[in-house]
């Protein structure tokens, strides 16, 4: 199917989605929902893709930029059809186009793949997916004809007894490029809307003696076509239980589906525990036993094995095995944790490295450092990394021992196994193996309370 193209139809405003957004750009987990649309072609072997894109089309363009082949503009939106015109030398004269509309986030590539092999065997000029739905109302009705397609009426247009038609258009079809082309010279748009429907195109074609196909399909959720915020919550809802499905099937503990938000790229292995309020976004790896969760968000992070993430934030950060952390930490992007190592409470880290066996139990912030093996953080150490003008880095060597509330002004070195003592602020590097005090000396004045009082 290489030789295939996909027309994906982006122009239309979305005026009920209330938002300045253009419809195709909302997101349904972590991504946009036109990239579900993209991608489920893709994956059913389609890798020419026009993008047909108007109403905000600058925006709609850098924001899907090189996910497709080319973009065609639709000025005005005058209807389906013309929207299709548009992209006319994309189509070209050879093999089959795809259509798909950049609302419809929930057709998946096995449809796509069916559609095409139905289309193909009959030696259709053109073949339309119909669904069956109990509520028709608001979509074109197919009309048939001893049981053969004969041709779509859209809900404005149809008489009472058309609205009563329970099979309607999906807007998902594949057609014979050349036979498409050909349709459009005599697609009118004197319709209830005043708009060139491409539905028309298939009558068209049926009326020059040409098969056209209905491939009727069983999940109607394929084709929800998102116009309002109220479909797109419906449409994240069927996508999450989707892939969280996905991931019970292949042996990953969820405890509540209903609760757990799970985006289409994450990997995660078997025997790994999501807990509630758990949203898991973007490029991410999980591996095997760990324990993620409750209320955590991890998004385009790798985590290695046996790792415990409680109530924290990662963001593009890398854990290796039997790390733990939280409750309530923060994971800020570029940090490289290694294995055994625990980050506790209320610790953020920041473009940092830390090695393995290292500690870093609480109320502590470490930015822009490079932190060795078996390094002990008291509580509440800083790492001060900005002069309010530049970064600079702090560097910590393996076995180092931070007292509690240290500030470590950077760039600062602390060799190996050195000490710094509690309350100390740090300003010079420490040798090896030597203790720093930085803080001033204790003084007590006896009997001082009493005078006092006098
Ligand atoms: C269309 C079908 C209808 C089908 C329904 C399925 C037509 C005439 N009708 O109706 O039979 O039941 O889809 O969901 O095709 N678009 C453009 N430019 C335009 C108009 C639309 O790019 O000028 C895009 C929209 O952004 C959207 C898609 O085409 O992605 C469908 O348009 P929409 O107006 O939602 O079509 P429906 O009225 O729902
Ligand atoms: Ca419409």
């Amino acid at each position: 199917m290489s030789d295939s193209k996909v027309v994906v139809l982006a122009a239309g405003q979305g005026t009920r989605m209330k938002s300045k957004v253009p419809k195709v750009l909302h997101k349904i987990l972590d991504k946009m929902m036109i990239d579900y649309v993209i991608e489920a072609a893709k994956e059913a072997g389609v890798s020419s893709i026009c993008a047909v894109v108007g109403h905000q089309s600058a925006m709609v363009k850098a924001m899907i930029g090189e996910k497709v082949s080319e973009f065609a503009v639709q000025k005005e939106q005058l209807g389906t059809g013309h929207a299709v015109m548009q992209a006319e030398r994309f189509i070209g004269e050879d093999g089959d186009v795809l259509i798909l509309c950049g609302d419809t986030p929930l057709i998946t590539a096995k449809t796509i793949k069916e559609l095409f092999e139905i289309h193909r065997k009959n030696e259709n000029a053109a073949t339309v997916i119909s669904v069956m739905l109990k509520d028709p109302t608001g979509y074109g009705r197919i009309k048939r004809h001893n049981h053969s397609f004969d041709r779509v009426v859209e809900h404005k247009d149809a008489t009472e007894e058309e609205r009563k038609i329970n099979e309607i258009n999906t807007g998902v079809y594949v057609f014979k490029a050349s036979e498409l082309i050909a349709s459009f010279k005599e697609l009118k748009n004197d319709n209830a809307q005043n708009e060139y429907y491409l539905t028309d195109c298939l009558e068209i074609i049926k009326n020059k003696g040409l098969n056209v196909g209905v491939m009727i399909a069983r999940d109607e959720n394929e084709f929800l076509g998102i116009n309002s915020k109220l479909q797109l919550a419906q449409a994240a809802k069927v996508m999450k239980n989707r892939i969280n499905e996905k991931h019970l099937t292949d042996g990953v503990t969820i405890e509540d589906p209903e609760n757990t938000y799970i985006g289409k790229d994450v990997i995660i292995k078997p025997d790994t525990v999501i807990l509630p309020g758990t949203v898991i976004e973007g490029k991410t790896e999980i591996g095997t036993d760990c324990i993620i969760g409750p209320n955590s968000r991890i998004t385009n992070s790798i985590i290695k094995d046996g790792v415990i993430v409680q109530s924290s934030t990662l963001l593009s950060a890398e854990v290796d095995n039997y790390t733990t952390i939280g409750p309530f930490a923060y994971i800020r992007p570029n940090s490289k944790i290694g294995e055994h190592v625990k980050i506790g409470d209320f610790v953020e880290i920041k473009n940092s490295t830390i090695d393995d066996g290292t500690k870093v139990s609480h109320l502590t912030y470490v930015g822009d450092s490079d932190v060795g093996k078996n390094v002990n953080f008291g509580c509440g150490t800083v790492t001060v990394n900005y002069d309010g003008k530049n970064k600079f880095r702090t560097t910590i060597g393996d076995r180092a021992f931070i007292g509690c509330n240290t500030n470590l002004i950077a760039p600062v070195v602390i060799k190996e196994d050195a000490f710094t003592a509690a309350g100390s602020t740090i300003t010079f590097d420490v040798p090896e193996g030597s203790l720093s005090i930085a803080r001033a000396k204790q003084i007590n004045k006896p009997g001082w309370r009493e005078k006092k009082e006098q």
